[in-house]
């Protein structure tokens, strides 16, 4: 049995739908702060609680035979970090210590965690190994890096398996479940907002970096190539613990993305370029080559593929 924690939400819920169809029992662990409760699949058994409960983490132990933890809750808004950090070291950090004590207590053997290449800052050329110097700009990032060193510590002294899966940009839908945050933040389901007429332009946060275009190269991958690393996470030998790199190794500007989601949707896609946004670095792609080598996972979807899964998403929902 596994336990999902923020499995009411984007990520979370796609990956618990995956395990269910791979016949997996799964326990869904969520406050539904900031997911909802439709987005729980049928077949998983929802806690509805905060990873801050102690008393209720220790009782969902008890009762259920949990072999692993994937820990997907956590706050997740850059800009939100940048005004209140206590909440999110309190979130990101405190409260999940108090889950990862729980889990070890509890004799759990493996905890698969999800960080962000938001660990490694705007210095580092592309593409970004696991080896690259690691220096957050903003708590959010700073918030996983110190998750991930306590995990590293907890497997040295205790021995327990652990994951760190650091995604690049998440995007794409299943059938079932997309991206549904509130406030929305992430390029591409923005793009697909204005090409809906829901929004006038999409604005292009600065268009004069050293990049092809002049627009930002984010590294996108599809939420169901996701949720296979954490199944390969779950399968692979415990020696193979540490710290992941996730994402394709291909980048596409801020301009590529939208000519994409042009010709998937039909749709004109008014753009309005407006001035950087502080913290924003240039490019941001992974060298996934240590996943692919140590795991055996290979991503499947390419970023037409996701813009066209999120568009018929939204269209459905
Ligand atoms: N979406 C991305 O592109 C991206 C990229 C890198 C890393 N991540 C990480 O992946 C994880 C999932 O991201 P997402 O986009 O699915 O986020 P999301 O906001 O859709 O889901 C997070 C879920 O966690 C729950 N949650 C938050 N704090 C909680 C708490 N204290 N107790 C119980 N439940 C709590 C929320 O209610 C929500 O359902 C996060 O840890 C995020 O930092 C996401």
């Amino acid at each position: 049995m596994i336990l999902v924690t923020g499995g009411a939400g984007y990520i979370g819920g796609v990956t618990a739908e995956k395990l269910l169809k791979l016949g997996e029992r799964v326990v869904i662990y969520d406050n539904l702060s900031r997911g909802y409760r439709d987005a729980v699949p049928r077949a998983a058994t929802l806690i509805e609680s905060d990873i801050s409960d102690r008393e209720k983490l220790r009782e969902t132990f008890q009762r259920f035979p949990i072999r692993g933890v994937l820990h997907f809750a956590a706050f997740a808004l850059v800009g939100e970090s940048m005004t209140d950090p206590a909440l999110y070291f309190r979130n990101n950090l405190a409260a999940a210590l108090t889950l990862l004590d729980e889990a070890q207590s509890a004799g759990v053997g493996r905890f698969i965690f999800s960080s962000t290449c938001a660990i490694f800052g705007d210095q580092n050329p592309s593409p970004i190994a696991e080896t690259s110097p690691k220096s957050p700009i903003n708590p959010y990032g700073e918030s996983k890096l110190a998750f991930e060193r306590a995990l590293h510590w907890h497997h040295q002294i205790h021995g327990m398996a652990y994951f760190s899966l650091r995604y690049f940009n998440a995007c794409g839908a299943t059938a079932e479940r997309g991206e549904r945050h509130d406030p929305e933040t992430h390029l591409i389901p923005l793009v697909l907002e204005a090409a809906a007429g829901e929004r006038d332009a999409i604005h292009i946060l600065g268009d004069d970096y050293p990049t092809p275009d002049g627009t930002c190269v984010r590294d996108y991958i599809h939420v169901e190539d996701l949720a296979d690393a954490h199944i390969a996470a779950l399968n692979a030998g415990p020696e193979l613990s540490g710290c992941y790199n996730l994402g394709t190794g291909r980048g596409h500007s801020v301009r590529e993305v939208i000519d994409i989601a042009r010709r998937v949707t039909g749709r004109e896609i008014p753009t309005q370029v407006v001035p950087r946004r502080p913290g924003d670095p240039p490019e941001l792609v992974a060298d996934p080559s240590l996943i692919r080598e140590k795991l055996g996972w290979h991503h499947r979807h390419d970023l037409e593929s996701a813009i066209r899964s999120a568009w018929e998403f939204k269209q459905r929902s």
